[in-house]
């Protein structure tokens, strides 16, 4: 059977995986990513390639990266929160590996694999958001990835949600992932506990003091805790991201979101206010079925399994 390779490059890890033709995971391999240079990045996607391909046929090999891809899914054009400028990645790892290799948006990539193996299996119309250190968008209409003219289709974390707000990494003010994402959590949080340190009591406590120091897991230990602040970080967070999937409604119509990306991993302390936030900002609500909003089911390795699917499907 005919096997591919899924990469996601993260910001911390890359991690690969050998996939088969149902999505399963026959083989897997995970490095940190090196932060200095983008060749170095390649080199180490070519090294954790050859690894797996030593052990299997492997017929070609799909990359995850958070960031623009053009429409030949060769070259990261832009990454808003990372230094990719038009990297020429496929080029890079093709020529290192041997193998035909295409390049996919990580969102994407997660999108693909959720709808087909995981939380959206049997459904048509599939909007994936994840909520990580940025926002994700990944669309999958009737069956297809929708990837727009140019391969820049779905960059739903740049929707511009309030007028001359946050500075976003992608040059542009008030983009939806500085309100909604892991990021904007940890944002609001401190903002919170700047203006109001007594407030925050326990949030600080947990960050050894200072506001600098808090980080994701500090906001969502201090939430688990009932530190009012941590829980006012995730209401907000929780508040944008049902608003911002009522818009996306209006405009796709899905049958069902699927919700991913790390902060989804402490779901239960945001996602019934983001399922009332997003019923009640729906337009036309009362007139139209209230799509679900479910949890992503294949974890850390969506991007992965997708990127190898996607891969096959070349
Ligand atoms: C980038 C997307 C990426 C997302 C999640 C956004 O800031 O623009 O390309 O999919 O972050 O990593
Ligand atoms: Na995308
Ligand atoms: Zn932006």
């Amino acid at each position: 059977m005919a096997l591919t390779i899924g990469v996601d490059i993260g910001g911390t890890k890359i991690a690969a995986g050998v996939v088969d033709d149902g999505g399963r995971i026959v083989a897997q391999c995970l490095r940190p990513t090196p932060a200095d240079s983008p060749e170095h990045v390649a080199d180490t996607i070519a090294e954790v390639v050859a690894e797996l391909a030593a052990g299997h046929e492997i017929e070609a090999v799909g990359l995850g990266a958070a960031g623009f891809i053009d429409e030949t899914r060769s070259v990261v054009r832009f990454a808003p929160n990372l230094a990719w400028r038009e990297e020429p990645l496929q080029k890079k790892v093709s020529g290192l590996v041997g193998l035909p290799v295409v390049v996919e948006n990580d969102a994407n990539a997660m999108a693909w694999a959720e709808a087909r193996f995981g939380a959206g299996r049997g459904e048509s119309h599939v909007v994936c958001v994840t909520v990580g250190t940025g926002i994700g968008g990944g669309i999958v209409l009737e069956g297809s990835l929708y990837r727009g003219r140019w391969g820049m289709g779905a960059e739903l974390g740049h929707m511009q949600v309030v007028p001359g707000g946050r500075p976003c990494g992608c040059g542009n003010l008030g983009c939806w992932e500085q309100y909604a994402s892991g990021n904007a959590l940890v944002a609001e949080a401190r903002l919170l506990a700047e203006a109001d340190p007594a407030r925050a009591g326990r949030l600080l406590e947990i960050a050894g003091g200072t506001v600098a120091d808090i980080e994701g897991p500090e906001v969502t230990d201090a939430a688990r805790e009932g530190d009012p602040v941590a829980l006012a970080a995730f209401a907000s967070m929780a508040d944008w991201l049902g608003q911002g999937m009522s818009d996306l409604a209006a405009v796709l119509d899905p049958g069902c979101f699927i919700l991913g990306g790390g902060v989804s991993r402490a779901a239960d302390l945001w996602i019934d206010r983001a399922r009332e936030s997003y019923a009640r900002n729906l337009t036309g609500r009362g007139h139209r079925p209230v799509a679900e909003i479910r949890l992503a089911e294949l974890g850390a390795s969506a991007g992965l399994v997708g990127a190898a699917d996607l891969a096959r499907r070349r």
